[in-house]
């Protein structure tokens, strides 16, 4: 049965990791299974998850900003997640649809009506069963996201790593709103915990949930 998937959440939430885990589990319990990522997952979008993300961008205005997450999703869309959705897999997105709400409506301050029409477009209406919003103080995550950058010497991606706390806070800020608004479809998930801790509980609750989204 095929179920979509998100995890959304600040950097340094934690997300990809417990990602990879989380696919190990279900293929160990018989699924097919497709781990993906926004921006990028195919190549055109990959080509287009440089451009946002290199800190030599600074200039790019938040419009273009918006068109080019929504452009990447399309094609990622088209290319990756409605094949698997249609073959019956399960698909593990980090981040999607929300995380424009989250960084372009909240974080930059665009129309959130207009982004979600965007939204609808890119995705030809796909929208995900199920979003794990993996959520922290945004000084702890950043944190995090910048030791990385550090430990890995990789500064390529880090455009959105250097907006102020403000801006980040900001983003939280939407994410938990965007979690209250929908809470059937979203679970908030405690980030600030051990490793093992989070993949148990998430563990629990796919299998849960599987089993309830059986037809
Ligand atoms: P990542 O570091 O989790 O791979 O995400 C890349 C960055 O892109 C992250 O700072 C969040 C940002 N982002 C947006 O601003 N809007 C979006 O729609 C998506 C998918 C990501």
């Amino acid at each position: 049965m095929s179920i979509l998937i998100t995890f959304e959440g600040i950097e340094g939430s934690g997300k990809t990791t417990q990602i990879s885990r989380l696919k190990n589990h279900l293929i160990a319990r018989g699924h097919a299974v497709v781990v993906t990522r926004e921006p990028g997952g195919c190549q055109i979008a990959d080509r287009i998850r440089s451009i946002l993300l290199d800190p030599a961008n600074d200039a790019m205005t938040s419009r273009a900003e918006l068109l080019l997450y929504a452009a990447a999703r399309a094609q990622h869309v088209s290319e990756v997640i409605r094949p698997a959705l249609q073959t019956g897999q399960i698909v593990l997105c980090d981040r999607f649809t929300d995380a424009t709400l989250a960084y372009q409506g909240y974080g930059r301050k665009l129309d959130s009506a207009l982004i979600k029409h965007l939204n609808e477009l890119a995705t030809d209406s796909i929208t995900p069963d199920l979003t794990l919003l993996f959520d922290l103080p945004v000084e702890r995550g950043l944190g995090r996201a910048l030791q990385r950058e550090k430990i890995t010497q990789d500064s390529s991606e880090g455009r959105f790593e250097r907006e102020a706390l403000d801006f980040h806070r900001a983003v939280r800020n939407g994410y938990l709103d965007l979690a209250a608004a929908e809470p059937d479809r979203f679970r908030r998930i405690d980030a600030d915990r051990p490793i093992d801790t989070i993949q148990a509980e998430l563990q629990v609750l796919i299998d849960r949930v599987y089993e309830t989204l059986q037809p």
